[in-house]
């Protein structure tokens, strides 16, 4: 009897629970989408579907143990959605379906979305263009999904249909200058997903740390992979080393954790690029293996921990073992990265050590070499021709044109977009990532209000939603050979994961846009407010995001009878611009102003009642 009671007891318990659980989440109405990057084409339509508790999933022609419905089916029950897969479409259901038919104009990544009266149908060609397709039904739920239940989500009617411009979306990490764990480069990856892009390059040695463990070669990661800490000093001014100080700064990647972030991409879709550097960036190396530095270098290498310029640590280039070891270190890359590309580096090897090497002077007269660069080029072909004996290709900084590059090497063009112009004319595949807009280690905004960044640089977040990845190509045919561009996270200036966010947020959501939506559907104003939400999103999943930046720009507009008109700008939707002309006295601008040749335009601007830039001068010329 006693046992009877408890056991109903506890059945009434399991019951409200349930019960509290179904109807604890709130209702909300979304009345407009904000998508990044922007679909190619979104039509709303009056009417909505409503997602909740009920709503199933079919998930038609691919399987319920496909892995992509998996990770999409997981995903919705984190945020207390439970949708039961079903075995035939019906009402309040979430499909989930390959094309039957390859719609030529998706492609392998595009997808369609159409929010229904009954339902939501996600389509496209494969599992890649799905995933995709949920990431854009992802950014249609509530901003605040992460941190609460919903348990119902009232979505307008729409259909999207999109698809990318560019097939290499990238993201670049270096993990030298600061080691980031695993479980942060996975929330890197995360990101990237969910913004659709779709190649990580991995920079995983550099002067400042060998970061990925190599059987052969242990001190690589036993001396290579650690350095003294510095992180309580400003990067540009750390002190130097004491007398055996102890290496407490580093780390390195395991094969079974790279194996392990391998997959956690591929499962988003998403490809790792390692990068080796060859022949400079190497202290790291040589203070492993001294042996492989330039017969006659006194010099003694350490793995760095600050500022290191001009880097002069440079394997010798008439040395077998260095080629040997070269050779041995890509038999050891090459298993653990599934992807077709490996990334040699080649770029700022200084070679003033080459000049007094006899060996390396003895390797140049054998070949019939004329100059240094050509060194460098021997080097980096002979290390090309090896990895392609194992099915891979190289890429290489744009140095690598210098001493002249093989026809099949892709050039990462970083110092301009000059070396990925001139690529690209001779032929080359290109991937774009100028300093000037790429580099998201430079400061967002002005450097007065920022976290230290790398010194008298700035990409601020409108910077980035300007570049054009083929400008200055005019011919298809060329333009055809730039893949696409990425944007590089250099960690000098960042040591832990919360200033890798900072830097990278919301800048990754403009580099996304460039890459993946058509000039036609670009259009700042609208990015603007959509990635104000976007920071709201990413707050809410735990992120951090910067601040960006508060300088306004001016523009002047001139109408038909000839009057001139000041048109401010900014960059942070809520950003209050005050100006004044000449008089002192400043008002709070809303909309052109009549200036006159020769005024000044003086502004200040304000966020949420604080100030956020110094003063302005604007010259109308
Ligand atoms: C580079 O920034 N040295 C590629
Ligand atoms: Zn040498």
């Amino acid at each position: 009897m006693i046992k009877m009671r408890r056991y109903l007891y506890r059945a009434c318990l399991v019951a409200v629970a349930a019960f509290l659980f179904a109807s604890c989440g709130k209702k909300v109405v979304i009345d407009s989408y904000a998508i990044i990057p922007q679909p190619v084409k979104m039509e709303l339509e009056k009417g909505s579907f409503t997602l909740s508790s009920s709503t199933r999933c079919y998930a038609g022609n691919i399987g319920q143990n496909d892995p992509s419905v998996k990770y999409i089916s997981g995903r919705l029950r984190q945020w207390h959605f439970n949708p039961v897969l079903v075995g035939t479409p019906e009402a309040n259901c979430l499909q989930l379906l390959i094309n039957e038919n390859y719609d030529a104009e998706l492609g392998d990544e595009g997808y369609t979305i159409d929010v229904l009266k009954d339902g939501i149908v996600v389509a496209a060609n494969t599992e890649r263009g799905l995933f995709y397709g949920f990431q854009t039904l992802v950014q249609m739920l509530p901003e605040d999904i992460a941190e609460n239940r919903y348990s119902k989500i009232q979505l307008p009617l729409c259909h999207i249909k999109d698809y990318p411009q560019y097939s290499w979306r990238g993201s670049h990490l270096d993990v030298s200058r600061h080691f980031f764990g695993v479980s942060q480069v996975k929330k890197h990856l995360d990101l990237m997903a969910h913004y659709k892009m779709n190649k990580f390059h991995w920079h995983l040695t550099d002067d400042h740390g060998w970061r990925v463990e190599i059987a052969k070669y242990p001190l690589l990661n036993d001396i290579g992979s650690w350095r003294v800490d510095r992180d309580d000093q400003p990067w540009g001014e750390a002190d130097p080393a004491g007398e055996d100080e102890p290496r407490s700064n580093g780390g390195y990647y395991t094969k079974a954790e790279i194996e392990e972030i391998v997959n956690y991409a591929a499962e988003r879709f998403i490809d790792i690029v390692p990068e080796i550097e060859i022949p400079g960036h190497c202290c790291a190396v040589l203070e492993a293996y001294p042996e492989l530095a330039c017969e006659g270098d006194d010099t003694t290498y350490t793995v760095q921990f600050g500022p290191y310029w001009p880097p002069r640590a440079i394997l010798c280039g008439g040395s077998d073992s260095v080629m040997t070891f070269l050779k041995d270190i890509m038999d050891e890359i090459i298993p653990l990265f599934p992807y077709s590309y490996i990334h040699i580096g080649g770029d700022e090897a200084v070679k003033e050590n080459w000049q007094r090497c006899p060996r390396c002077k003895k390797r140049m007269k054998e070949l019939g070499l004329k100059d240094f660069e050509q060194l460098q080029s021997w080097m980096i072909v002979e290390i090309e021709k090896y990895v392609k004996g194992q099915g891979k290709n190289i890429i290489g900084w744009d140095e690598i044109l210098d001493g002249g590059v093989s026809a099949d090497a892709t050039v990462m063009s970083w110092q301009g977009m000059r070396g990925g112009i001139t690529a690209a004319r001779r032929g080359n595949d290109v991937i774009m990532t100028p300093m000037e807009y790429c580099y998201f280690n430079f400061y967002q905004a002005n450097a007065d209000f920022q976290p230290p960044a790398m010194p008298n640089s700035l990409v601020t977040l409108h910077k980035v939603y300007s570049f054009d990845p083929v400008a200055g190509l005019h011919s298809a045919e060329q333009r055809r050979h730039v893949l696409g561009a990425q944007c590089n996270l250099w960690t000098e200036y960042i040591n832990t994961p919360e200033m890798a966010e900072y830097m990278l947020l919301p800048r990754l959501c403009a580099m996304s846009e460039v890459l993946w939506s058509p000039q036609a559907v670009r259009q700042w104003e609208s990015f603007r407010s959509r990635v104000a939400r976007h920071c709201v999103r990413l707050v809410a999943s735990d992120y951090r995001v910067g601040t960006g930046s508060f300088q306004p720009w001016m523009t002047l507009l001139k109408s038909d009878d000839g009057r001139l008109y000041a048109k401010l700008e900014w960059e942070v939707e809520g950003t209050h611009i005050y100006y004044h002309t000449g008089d002192g006295h400043f008002r709070r601008y809303t909309e052109p102003v009549e200036v006159k040749k020769g005024t000044t335009v003086t502004t200040l601007s304000f966020y949420n009642g604080v100030l956020k830039e110094k003063a302005y001068d604007f010259e109308v010329k």
